[in-house]
């Protein structure tokens, strides 16, 4: 069914191909079921006749039909080559394309391997199915039954040696068939199982290595490797079977066939060419029943692929544009808040509220600090901030524009966030920091850089904007990483920013001297600050205090101090008491 609607949305482009492809396929069919035909009547009116000349002119023929049908199964044979990977090209680029625009928490639930395997190996399934859905979903009934009714064309009788072989051999490929293809489906969950070891390694491997886990981590490697292995050789044990025991059944129906055909010639109702011929087409269904079942294992693997595959293509995406989204102001009216949340509460689903009720203002340029302990639910506000969820109740607005009703494109270059965990992708510096702004200029990247603390070491690399950033950014220490996401979301001027704990890697001094660039920038952003330390956000016109989600506190340094207990907790925590106190 999914293959189905798989196919109606991405066959149309190569219909033509498939359906010339198809149509060469079956002239190669009736060529091939001809043959037969032609090789009776060169026994029976040539060799028997001893007339050499229709015997060479049935040869030629013969050639003729090779040559010919060669050509035609070459075409075939291109044609589904041609199709298979350019519908597989553009199913994958679709799917590319829908993952970029899922929303956070339809990415959280697939989880980034399964859409890995779905991209590649999940589409190579589909392809493979649509080649040999071309090559041979036509080729083998058509042969099976055409073989069927030319061979009961020539003897009914013999026909019943050939429906007690069928059915034997379909019994065989069932009885296989049935208990290979459960066993299909664990290999290929094992071999995500696999991927995904394979892949927490290498992520994951100076910690593995820091904590000597390498033998751990090997052994669970191979027995995975190992489990897998296993069940491969199971299938193969099956599959063995098939082969020897389609040939036995096959030779013993010829045996069968020349036996039952002797009696009858002798007594004249056959000729020796009908039962060759016989003995062909007998041979052409029996084979073909192997080729059906073999085609029905690829058609369900495909088609258990084509689900995975739509079921990412479906999904619209939880986080989308209205159709009557509309372009953020450059500014607020005047006495409305830059940045307001109201009565905000989010679920990530089915758990308890990873923030429950949160509602805070923020007038242009005004700065808001957020403090909370491990799990309290900054992260998840920020998140909230760019839309990469949407709030479960509660309304967002920036500059007065209810943010759901904002165009994504806008949002984005209004609201800019730097996310907990730095991220770089290989490229360049200057690759890395022009994400908000392509065309931001040398200038404006230098600019970025100062406020965000990052001019030294950017200076001191060789090639400077242009230095090279490996993927992950792995060449860069974990403080120069955040300096330069921090630098990234600067550039292109946002009226809003969010600094999750951007600065949690920087030693105290230069932490205090990036606040203070923040203030001193000349069109101030409204700027909220995600922080561990009460040091980062003690100076902010409002702190909020969050406590597993719920607001604790809001208000400046000096009010919560006297009427937050949790805030003056954290505060004689990490502050001496005389500082905490005046
Ligand atoms: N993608 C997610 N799916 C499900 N639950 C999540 C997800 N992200 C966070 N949570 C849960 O939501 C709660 C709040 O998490 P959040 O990341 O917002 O905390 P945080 O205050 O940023 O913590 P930290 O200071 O450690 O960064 C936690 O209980 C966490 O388990
Ligand atoms: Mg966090």
């Amino acid at each position: 069914m999914t293959m189905l609607s798989l196919l109606r949305r991405f066959l149309p482009p190569f219909r033509n191909k498939a359906i010339v492809g198809t149509i060469c396929k079956v002239v190669e069919v009736i060529f091939d079921l001809l043959t037969p035909m032609i090789v009776a009547r060169m026994i029976d009116a040539g060799v028997a006749a001893h007339d050499m000349a229709l015997v060479v002119r049935l040869g030629a023929l013969l050639v003729l039909l090779a040559v010919v049908g060669y050509g035609f199964t070459f075409v075939c044979q291109r044609l589904a080559a041609t199709v298979s990977q350019g519908m597989g090209t553009d199913i994958r680029n679709a799917l590319y394309a829908k993952v970029g625009e899922l929303g956070a928490a339809d990415l959280d639930r697939f989880g980034t391997p399964s859409l890995v395997t779905r991209v590649t190996n999940d589409v190579n399934q589909v392809q493979v199915a649509i080649a040999m859905g071309i090559r041979m979903l036509i080729r083998w009934p058509f042969i099976a039954i055409g073989s069927i009714v030319a061979a009961m064309s020539i003897d009914l009788r013999l026909g019943a040696v050939l429906a007690v072989c069928a059915v034997s051999i379909a019994l065989v490929f069932w009885v296989v068939m049935s208990r290979s293809i459960p066993l299909f489906r664990a290999i290929q969950e094992k071999l995500d199982g696999i991927s995904r070891i394979a892949r927490e390694n290498l992520e994951g491997v100076r910690v593995v290595r820091a904590f000597g886990r390498e033998e751990h981590e090997d052994e669970r490697f191979v027995s995975a490797s190992r489990d897998q292995a296993d069940t491969s050789i199971a299938v193969g044990k099956l599959s063995a079977l098939l082969n020897p025991s389609t040939y036995l059944i096959m030779n013993l129906g010829v045996v069968a066939i020349l036996w039952a055909g002797s009696v009858r010639i002798d007594a004249g109702s056959l000729t020796q060419g009908e039962v060759i011929a016989f003995v062909n087409y007998m041979t052409q269904v029996l084979v073909s029943i192997g080729y059906v079942a073999n085609l029905v294992v690829v058609f369900t693997r495909g088609s258990a692929s084509a689900t995975r595959i739509m079921e990412v293509l479906n999904t619209s995406p939880e986080v989308a544009e209205a159709s009557d989204a509309v372009e953020l102001p450059a500014a607020p009216a005047p006495g409305t808040p830059a940045l307001s949340f109201e009565n905000v509460s989010f679920t990530y689903g089915g758990q308890s509220a990873a923030l429950g009720n949160v509602s805070f203002a923020l007038a242009p340029g005004e700065t808001l600090g957020i403090i909370g302990g491990t799990g309290s639910g900054k992260s998840t506000l920020s998140a909230l901030c760019t839309r990469l969820y949407d709030p479960t109740q509660g309304i967002i607005r920036v500059n007065g524009v209810d943010i759901r009703h904002a165009r994504l494109d806008s949002l984005r270059k209004t609201v800019s966030s730097v996310p907990q965990r730095a991220s770089l992708l290989s490229g360049t510096i200057r690759s890395n920091l022009s994400w908000r702004k392509l065309e931001a200029s040398d200038d404006e990247l230098w600019q970025a850089l100062a406020t965000a603390q990052a001019q030294d070491f950017v200076r001191e690399k060789e090639g400077g904007l242009d230095a090279p950033v490996e993927a992950g950014g792995v060449n860069f220490s974990g403080g120069q990483r955040q300096r330069l996401t921090i630098a990234r979301a600067l550039v292109g001027s946002p009226q809003v920013i969010v600094l999750d704990d951007a600065a949690s890697a920087l030693d105290y001094a230069t932490d205090a001297r990036l606040r203070h660039a923040l203030k001193e920038l000349s069109d101030r952003p409204t700027t909220v600050v995600i922080s561990q330390r009460v040091a980062a956000v003690m100076g902010s016109d409002q702190i909020l205090v969050l406590d597993h989600g719920q607001m604790a506190g809001l208000g400046t340094h000096d009010e919560l101090v006297r009427t937050c207990p949790i805030y003056r907790e954290i505060c004689l925590s990490q502050l001496k008491a005389e500082e905490v106190d005046n």
